[in-house]
């Protein structure tokens, strides 16, 4: 059943819908945001270059704890650059129609946003995509591993954290060491998030050889767009900020010795971001609290949440989830673009959970599809820790799912929610 009227079915007798919806996680201005950008317009300070966009790199970098931040108009970008920064570097600059990754495979983190590994692509390179593992749903240090010994010559390898948990980094930098492959660091859902490397905790956005931050609207701060390119290399930095603005050489006119990029962050943008940065700490608070009170509100039920390594990590908590147990799943089948589901006693699935919530005004997702399940990518190799072909990804997307988790969702709201979801295993 896919069409299924909530409000009259007797399991959610006495709810109501919300009157204002709640969403999955939308921006949170505080007014200071509206400040630096009237500051930019009052100065005239509207393109590329300004103060917003220096400050912002200034922050960013010392809060990250690196070196230099370059200033990007999204998450993507930085992403495009890294990657191509880490292809010229292990197989030299390419020739214009041609990308630094031609004719060379990428190890990369299946269970993301596609914006993760789509610029191996715009490199040319061939994505070779990693199962995902239970503890932290991100790459699972043991399937790197076996692709290593399918496929030795592979030098650069993509991650990400999901939904703001850091993954198994000590064990995936030290395997990448061991077969001298460098990391393309995706913290675009994680920025805020912290991780205990060799005794020392670090912030994600560190963890790479290039690391990419986002600024999205749904994201933990936001300046409606914009992303970071974070390292410690003047070098690199110099080298993404001139890819970034048309690859401009020093010279009188326009003078072009590589190919060129619109990627830069505007000024205005950079307002916004400039009055969020006070706010990172408050938002990953409100987060926490969000992923606990459901914790605590679901714990009777069949279900887990997203989770996470408490010992080496301490994620940003930007989106609270849970996964259902097999034994508690009811019957839900996904085609390529619709699904079925059917209610069962004492079981339920994402599909009917997801459509409830809908019925009722708040907004949930679907667990990101795993990147070896797109129909673009279906063709591409696909390496799981065991060979009995135990496909995490699949699993996690089949029996889990994210729940609405705003920051400006109430406690109250927040209980309506949880009741919404006990319901459903009625
Ligand atoms: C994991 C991940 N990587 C990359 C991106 C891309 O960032 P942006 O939207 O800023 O381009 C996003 C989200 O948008 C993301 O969630």
């Amino acid at each position: 059943m896919s069409k299924h009227n909530f409000l009259e079915d007797s399991r959610f007798e006495g709810l109501r819908p919300f009157d204002k919806k709640i969403w999955l996680a939308s921006p949170t201005m505080h007014g200071d945001e509206q400040h630096w950008v009237d500051e930019a317009i009052r100065t005239n300070w509207v393109s590329t270059v300004g103060a917003n966009i220096n400050e912002v790199e200034r922050q960013m970098a010392e809060y990250v704890g690196v070196k230099y931040a370059v200033a990007l108009s999204c998450g993507t970008a930085a992403l495009h650059l890294a990657t191509k920064l880490a292809g010229e570097r292990l197989y030299g600059q390419a020739k214009p129609n041609h990308g630094t990754l031609e004719g060379h495979k990428v190890f990369c983190s299946d269970m993301t946003f596609d914006a993760s590994i789509n610029p191996v692509a715009y490199e040319d390179g061939e994505a070779v995509f990693i199962d995902t593992e239970y503890d932290t749903w991100n790459m699972s240090p043991e399937a790197l591993e076996k692709a290593f010994e399918i496929y030795p010559d592979v030098k650069l390898v993509v991650v990400a954290h999901l939904y703001g948990t850091p993954g198994r980094m000590e064990e995936i930098k030290a395997i990448c060491d061991k077969h001298g492959a460098l990391i393309v660091e995706d913290a675009a859902e994680s920025l805020g998030a912290k991780y205990k490397l060799n005794g020392r905790w670090v912030e994600t956005g560190t963890l790479g050889d290039y690391n990419c931050i986002s600024f999205n609207g749904n994201k933990i701060i936001t300046g409606s767009a914009g992303g970071m390119f974070l390292t410690d290399s003047k070098e690199d930095a110099d080298k993404v900020r001139k890819w970034s603005t048309q690859s401009r050489e020093a010279a009188p006119w326009y003078q072009h010795e590589e190919i060129g990029y619109n990627y830069r962050m505007s000024n205005i943008i950079a307002g916004v971001i400039r009055g969020q940065i006070p706010w990172l700490e408050e938002h990953m608070a409100q987060k926490k609290a969000i992923y606990e009170r459901y914790q605590e509100g679901l714990k009777d039920l069949p279900v887990r949440m997203n989770p996470y390594d408490a010992e080496r990590s301490i994620p940003n908590f930007w989106l609270s989830c849970l996964i259902i147990d097999k034994n508690a799943m009811a019957h839900h089948v996904r085609g390529e673009r619709e699904e079925r589901w059917q209610s069962e006693k004492g079981k339920s699935s994402p599909g009917e959970i997801l459509a409830a919530l809908a019925a009722f005004n708040a907004e949930g997702r679907p667990i990101w599809k795993p990147m070896h399940l797109q129909p673009i990518y279906r063709t591409h190799a696909f390496v799981t820790a065991e060979g009995s072909g135990q496909d995490v990804g699949a699993d996690i997307f089949r029996r889990g799912l994210c729940l609405p988790s705003d920051n400006k969702m109430s406690p109250e709201e927040q209980d309506r929610v949880i009741e919404i979801i006990r319901r459903c295993f009625r």
